[in-house]
């Protein structure tokens, strides 16, 4: 790839990308700015290094705020975030009239985060909730309407956390999107053949053609088995 692009473009607009989360943040009364998720930066790829938080990140807010208008979710609806993060997503979507919002994380010092910036939200129209739990094993609530994953696990951890999605559907039928954000393992969601892929969204500036594949979310539907 361009090395200009590589060491100052890209480096330049995660900055000023990493510097616009901040603020949003403030807004909100919470941080998850991910220094604080304690991630070491220097094992990533090199437009990555000089960003504070690194390659490990949350999903930015425009790309979830565009998301949240696309979903218009009603008061019926719940939303789950599996691999919660520091909690950026939920804090966002308690902004909208959901019954429940639901974040899952298997990081117990990255959950203390998500449960901090849950307590210090400064307006919501209702209070997430954070399990510490592994989203492979993880009970999904029957009345999930919404599945948020931010490329959080891959390969058999992905498979069986969309196989208590499955099950959670077969113990109650209803409409459940699934948002695949940074869809690397778009193949295997495919492959599990329950998931009809409905709509995407671009999450951000798209030069290149890794990005173009990554910085996007894909939407899904969950068909009823057979
Ligand atoms: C890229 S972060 C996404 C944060 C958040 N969803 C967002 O978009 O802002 C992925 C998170 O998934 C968590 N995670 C990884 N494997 C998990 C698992 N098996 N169960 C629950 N959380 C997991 C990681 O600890 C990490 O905090």
């Amino acid at each position: 790839m361009n090395p200009v692009f590589v060491h100052l473009v890209k480096p330049t607009y995660l900055y000023a990308r990493y510097l616009a989360s901040c603020v949003a943040d403030r807004r909100l009364g919470i941080v998850t700015t991910d220094e604080r998720l304690g991630h070491d930066p220097s094992n990533d790829p090199a437009p990555y290094r000089s960003v504070p938080g690194g390659y490990h990140r949350a999903a930015s807010f425009t790309a979830i705020r565009r998301l949240l208008h696309a979903l218009d979710p009603g008061p019926g609806d719940v939303l789950l975030d599996l691999g919660c993060g520091a909690g950026r997503v939920i804090c966002l979507a308690a902004q909208r009239p959901f019954a429940r919002v639901i974040g899952v994380e298997l990081d117990p010092g990255i959950r203390r985060l998500a449960e901090e910036n849950v307590r210090s939200l400064r307006r919501c129209v209702v209070r997430p909730e954070v399990i510490g739990a592994d989203a492979a094993t993880y009970r999904v609530p029957d009345e999930t309407t919404i599945v948020f994953m931010y490329n959080p696990f891959g390969g058999e951890v992905l498979r069986a956390a969309l196989t208590r999605v499955l099950e959670s559907h077969e113990r109650n039928p209803r409409r459940i999107r699934l948002v695949y954000a940074n869809p690397r393992e778009h193949e295997v969601v495919v492959s599990m053949r329950r998931f009809r892929e409905t709509g995407r969204l671009r999450m951000s500036w798209r030069p290149g053609p890794d990005w173009a594949r990554t910085q996007m979310m894909r939407i899904y539907e969950v068909e009823p088995d057979g």
